[in-house]
């Protein structure tokens, strides 16, 4: 039986916040858009975001945007592309007041302008001191600009798809990217959307790993989906811990607190990021503070029974502060912590939280790849924005606070680059005979399968291995035998079944399609770091720890057949201003 298809000019898969800000454009513009979400839109991960987005508004102190690009440059460790950051940096405030003018509901100042704290790794005058630039709505940010976002989707028209799962790209014989294959998880019927403009925001894969501050959708579903289709991924290697997650609970805890006044103490009651970076302490960028803390419980000064964690300590902001500025976290660390931060420190630990790799784009949120020895050929029809996407802005570390700035401006850039080229307007490539059917045949072999393993089992033992073998530190001894683990996982996870009683929920089917990204993220992840022997940003080697420009100034492809890797230059040149020359990263 022919699968159903549906036609549209553009087909969003992801309706977080680079997913919304990208349909609503496109709906404004009257192209006929769907967004492909597998949780209510509202639900998406973005929901999570806690602190702020950056944007050199000068509310509080002065500020300028070439500040905030130094800052994003070498909080990268110099492995972001600086025409990237240029343009993200420049677009910030722009981005920001139109977030405004759409409702959201920032905290004010008693002048009425837009409240700022600040941030790790946010400074004035090129490292000179903290500048407060995280334009914050109380600590849920994402919150605010998520629900914003939607609100204005519905009034523009945007067709939301809610409860559908993408599950592969469809290229034809030319490469073109012409669509989508999709399951309706109610269902279970899978459809083809047939788009002139096929864009990717499906978010992050935090779920690889065991302690994350991410939702369980975080599954790396556009990963999978650009791996199976033969296309790279970019700096897989480089994931963010964040400083503080809820020991033993991983619930983020935003680096607001600290933005607000808090501060990192040890078992000695120290506060020992006064030693680590002299200048900006506990508002170090993110990889800095993590290793300092691993480095504190590592050496037997964390605390608690088992001095495994250090504590945050914001009773000194009084209840003032905390209630207003810092609501969520409180009743996170009384219900995670069982501890009033009123009153008392919370526990934290570095927990994952962020990948600065995904799908290669140039700035303008065009889909690239290796052909005919030029490294950045543009696939013709896909996109990809925000976390799954690798533009590089983050480079090897990101600071807090770029996430949201990243989803909003490449969201609205490549909606602009939609409409002006007149992508989506244009007459349809040619749809490929048989596309989708791989997929179906792929679900069908699924439902067919009797006596696998648990979906579960081999899911927790990715986590497990992921956890263990790529923490904050890495060896080149426990990454290889981490390559290993996942390599026999990912034949583990191609003999799964799903039990007659489960088929009847179509949960336990999407959870055994998210397996399949599960491992092209981990596999990607795991493989690119082995092979990359120098430290630097967020993948610290012990075994390399000196960051090394002349061999790894260089970005990583991963290609999922034979575990492959190849490389390609750092754009070391700014669209208008100077280059930022790498130099030592001290705070
Ligand atoms: O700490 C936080 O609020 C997280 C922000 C971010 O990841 O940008």
């Amino acid at each position: 039986m022919a699968l159903a298809r549906r036609r549209f000019d553009a087909v969003i898969v992801g309706a977080g916040g680079a997913g919304m800000r990208c349909s609503l454009q496109l709906a404004n513009a009257g192209l006929n858009v769907a967004v492909l979400s597998k949780v209510f839109p509202t639900r998406s991960h973005t929901v999570a975001a806690q602190g702020g987005i950056g944007a050199s508004l000068g509310n509080m102190t002065e500020d300028s945007w070439l500040w905030h690009m130094f800052d994003t440059v070498k909080g990268s460790d110099y492995l972001g592309d600086q025409d990237a950051i240029e343009f993200m940096c420049r677009e910030a405030p722009n981005v920001v007041y139109e977030l405004e003018h759409f409702g959201m509901p920032f905290d004010r100042n008693p002048d009425g302008t837009i409240y700022q704290r600040p941030f790790g790794g946010h400074s004035a005058h090129f490292g000179e001191k903290p500048v407060p630039r995280a334009c914050a709505a109380a600590d849920r940010t994402g919150h605010a600009l998520l629900h914003t976002l939607y609100q204005r989707n519905v009034a523009s028209r945007t067709q939301f798809f809610v409860e559908w799962m993408a599950l592969d790209l469809i290229r034809n014989s030319d490469g073109d990217v012409v669509g989508v294959i999709a399951l309706e998880m109610e269902t279970g019927e899978p459809m083809i959307f047939e788009s002139k403009v096929t864009v990717l925001a499906t978010g992050g894969a935090g779920r690889i790993w065991d302690a994350s501050t991410n939702a369980y959708i975080c599954t790396g579903d556009g990963m999978g989906m650009t791996a199976r289709a033969g296309l790279p991924l970019e700096d897989m290697e480089f994931w963010q811990f964040h400083p503080t997650g809820v020991a033993g609970a991983g619930v983020l805890i935003t680096e607001g607190v600290r933005g607000e006044g808090g501060i990192l103490l040890n078992c000695n009651g120290e506060r020992f990021m006064e030693r680590y970076a002299p200048t900006l302490k506990d508002l170090a960028p993110r990889d800095f503070v993590s290793r300092s803390m691993d480095q504190e419980i590592k050496e037997g000064r964390g605390c608690g029974p088992n001095k495994d964690h250090v504590l945050l300590k914001l009773d000194h902001l009084g209840a003032d502060t905390i209630t207003k500025r810092l609501p969520s976290i409180r009743e996170i660390a009384i219900k995670f912590a069982n501890v009033d931060p009123i009153r008392e420190p919370i526990p934290v630990v570095p927990t994952i939280h962020y990948q600065m790799g995904g799908v290669p784009t140039n700035f303008l949120g065009q889909v690239v790849a290796p052909k005919n020895g030029n490294p950045n050929t543009v696939v013709d029809g896909l996109y990809a924005i925000g976390e799954c996407a690798c533009v590089s802005v983050h480079g090897a570390n990101r600071l807090g606070t770029n996430s949201l700035l990243d989803l909003v401006v490449f969201g609205r850039a490549a909606a602009n680059h939609i409409i002006e080229q007149k992508l989506a307007v244009q007459g349809s490539r040619s749809f490929p005979a048989g596309g989708g059917e791989c997929t179906v045949a792929r679900l069908g072999a699924l439902d067919a399968a009797n006596n696998g393993e648990r979906v579960q089992d081999v899911a927790n033992a990715i986590r497990k291995t992921m956890q263990s073998h790529c923490g904050v530190f890495r060896t080149g001894a426990t990454l290889q035998e981490g390559v290993r683990q996942i390599d026999e996982l990912a034949q583990r996870a191609r003999r799964v079944s799903i039990d007659d009683k489960s088929k009847i929920f179509n949960t336990a089917r999407i959870e055994a399609l998210e397996l399949e990204n599960l491992v092209e993220t981990a596999k990607a992840t795991i493989v690119s770091a082995a092979a990359r022997t120098e430290s630097r940003g967020a993948h610290a080697r012990d075994d390399f720890p000196e960051r090394d420009d002349v061999q790894w100034m260089r970005h990583s492809l991963y290609y999922s057949d034979g575990n492959r890797l190849d490389y390609k230059p750092v754009n070391m040149k700014p669209l208008t201003v100077e280059t930022f020359e790498p130099k030592r990263r001290t705070f």
